[in-house]
């Protein structure tokens, strides 16, 4: 198994140098002197390039295989589409290498199954990336029902907002925006509250400005918009 280098630097490569991959790249790169950023994958080339340059990072490739296989890396950091994930975790704990992986491991249930499955016999650390937890508002809120500060918590009512939609190449592999950000709010429900979610109970509309997306462009796994909430101002896809 990978161990930390001489230096005590974990040496770190990042597969998927997209919106929140790069981000993590430049994090690891510029402000945390506890890791080093040693290579780069991505199969969008300009991207990976780009990313590489403005980083400094040399070891790059738009084969994620030849990055997880490296013998001078540590640990990865899984930043491609959710689609991708669980297949890399497999490679990744088989090649005895620490995981850091983006929300939602996975689509399926049972891909997550034998992506842990594999994590598990390998004995690698793995982390997902729900950074809710890490954010200080979230964590006063947490100490403080722990603390029994709020009593007895009855009701968790949960608002959650991004500040602008992501793109719709982005919408089509991930799963759908319920998908892919309500997961979010379920590990924010079990971390505030310490305990497991027993019902779900869930409604769902489709409330698209249309400048957002374009004409005929309506993603697969968006529900239809239900009539009920026509008194709103809701634009049906085309
Ligand atoms: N924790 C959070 O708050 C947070 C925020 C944003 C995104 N995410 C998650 O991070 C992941 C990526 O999201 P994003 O917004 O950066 O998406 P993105 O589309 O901007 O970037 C994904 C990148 O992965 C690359 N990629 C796709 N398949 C690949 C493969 N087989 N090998 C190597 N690279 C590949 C794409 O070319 C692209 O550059 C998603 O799972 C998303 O849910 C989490």
């Amino acid at each position: 198994m990978a161990a930390v280098t001489q230096t005590g630097q974990l040496s770190v490569a990042v597969i998927g140098v997209g919106r929140i991959g790069r981000l993590h790249a430049g994090n690891l790169a510029t402000r945390l002197p506890q890791a080093r950023l040693v290579a780069l994958a991505d199969v969008n080339r300009p991207a990976l390039e780009t990313c590489a340059a403005e980083l400094g990072v040399t070891a790059l490739s738009d084969d994620y295989r030849a990055i997880v296989t490296r013998d001078d890396v540590d640990a990865l950091i899984i930043c491609s589409s959710t689609d991708t994930h669980s297949a890399i975790i497999q490679q990744a704990a088989a090649a005895g290498k620490h995981i850091f992986c983006e929300k939602p491991v996975d689509h399926d249930l049972a891909r997550i199954d034998q992506a842990l499955a594999a994590v598990s016999r390998s004995g690698v650390k793995f982390q997902v990336g729900f950074n809710c937890r890490f954010d200080h508002s979230f964590r006063r809120a947490q100490q403080a029902v722990a603390a029994g500060t709020i009593g007895q918590p009855h009701l968790l009512r949960i608002t959650s907002r991004d500040p602008q939609p992501p793109p719709l190449d982005y919408l089509r592999v991930s799963g759908g925006i319920f998908l892919d950000m309500t997961i979010h709010d379920f590990d924010i429900a079990r971390y505030l509250v310490g305990a497991e979610v027993e019902q779900v109970f869930a409604a769902g509309a489709v409330m698209v400005d249309p400048g957002t997306l374009g004409p005929r462009s309506r993603p697969s796994r968006l529900p239809p918009a239900p009539r009920r909430a026509s008194r709103h101002r809701l634009h049906r896809l085309p």
